[in-house]
């Protein structure tokens, strides 16, 4: 069997195209959804990725503002900034580029934007409330996961999903996402870390399996069951000569081994990554629907 490559960029493009339309419908009625993302610092891989946000929110007709603080701002002025933002009716999502520098607790900051601008979907208020299965923003990548298996025809209702790592931003909220009675969620869950004893021997259970360890190749050909979807969320830079960088992306799935023995893979990059940057403007979007009456 070779595995049908479910290609994230092809999902969120699907998914920016609908978008374009709900931002249209909001401008009709005088809103203009808007994002404002703080950065601190000119961290590179952070710089990259407020730069995709801002262009992203720009093609689908969005509003978005970046402000940056340099990297030894001070925790007041981040939070006084972070304030300024949730008061101003203006931005209907705020977004804190982690990592932030070490100085700042990012706990604090996290807790101090509104829970209804909070597009990343971090606070404890969300987090909450994402467990209970209420309205609110998601999580953008556990979000992006479950939208990619939906729109490829692996709904995970009723299925075995195995998700490997159980970070705060990966695999615990895809735990909340997937285990809720709803449409397109409704599995039976396993979650494995570094305390399971034969990650493999879950592993093969499986109908669908996530993995979301940070560790290149983790996850080889002997751990997946013939005719699973496999979904690799990990993005590692291992070395290669031959790229101009020195380096190349490769995620926690051996791709090349497991892509003969699944039904389907997300591969790295074209995976997951275009999806997180895409649910963060569909939370924006959502954001400012609520805000105008038009969504729960
Ligand atoms: N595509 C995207 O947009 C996107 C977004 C976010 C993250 N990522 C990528 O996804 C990966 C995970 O990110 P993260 O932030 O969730 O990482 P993280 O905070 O480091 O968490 C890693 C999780 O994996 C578990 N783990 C690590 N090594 C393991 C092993 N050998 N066996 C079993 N479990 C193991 C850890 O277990 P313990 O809890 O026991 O330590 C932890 O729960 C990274 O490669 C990251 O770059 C991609």
């Amino acid at each position: 069997m070779t595995a049908k490559i479910i290609s994230g960029t092809e999902v969120a493009a699907q998914i920016r195209e609908e978008l374009k339309g709900r931002v249209a419908k909001l401008k009709e009625k005088g809103v203009t959804p808007a994002l404002a993302v703080v950065l601190v610092g000119e961290d590179p891989a952070s710089v990259s990725y407020v730069t995709a946000k801002a262009k992203g929110a720009e093609e689908i007709g969005m509003h978005e503002e970046t402000l940056r603080l340099p990297a030894d701002a001070a925790e007041e002025k981040v939070l006084q900034t972070v304030d300024k933002l949730n008061k101003d009716p203006k931005f209907h999502g705020i977004l804190v580029q982690l990592p932030l520098p070490k100085h700042i607790s990012t706990d604090k900051v996290i807790s101090f934007i509104s829970p209804e601008k909070d597009v990343d979907g971090f606070h404890p208020v969300n987090v909450g409330r994402a467990l209970r299965g209420e309205p609110c923003p998601l999580p953008c990548t556990p979000h992006g996961v479950q939208q990619m298996l939906v729109r490829s025809g692996y709904d995970p209702d009723g299925k075995h999903v195995v998700i490997c790592g159980r970070s705060n931003i990966v695999g615990k909220p895809l735990t909340a996402i997937l285990m809720q009675k709803k449409k397109g969620a409704n599995a039976t869950i396993t979650i494995c870390h570094t305390g399971t004893k034969d990650i493999g021997y879950y592993a093969r259970q499986a109908d669908i399996l996530v993995a979301a360890m940070g560790v290149p190749k983790a996850i080889t050909a002997d751990m997946v069951r013939d005719g699973a979807v496999v979904i690799d969320v990990g993005v590692n830079r291992v070395e290669d000569k031959t790229k101009e960088k020195g380096f190349r992306l490769v995620g926690d799935v051996d791709f090349d081994a497991i892509k003969e023995k699944a039904a389907a893979i997300t591969p790295v990059p074209g995976g997951v990554g275009p999806m997180t940057v895409t649910m963060l403007l569909m939370n924006t979007v959502e954001a400012a629907e609520r805000k105008a009456g038009l969504a729960k």
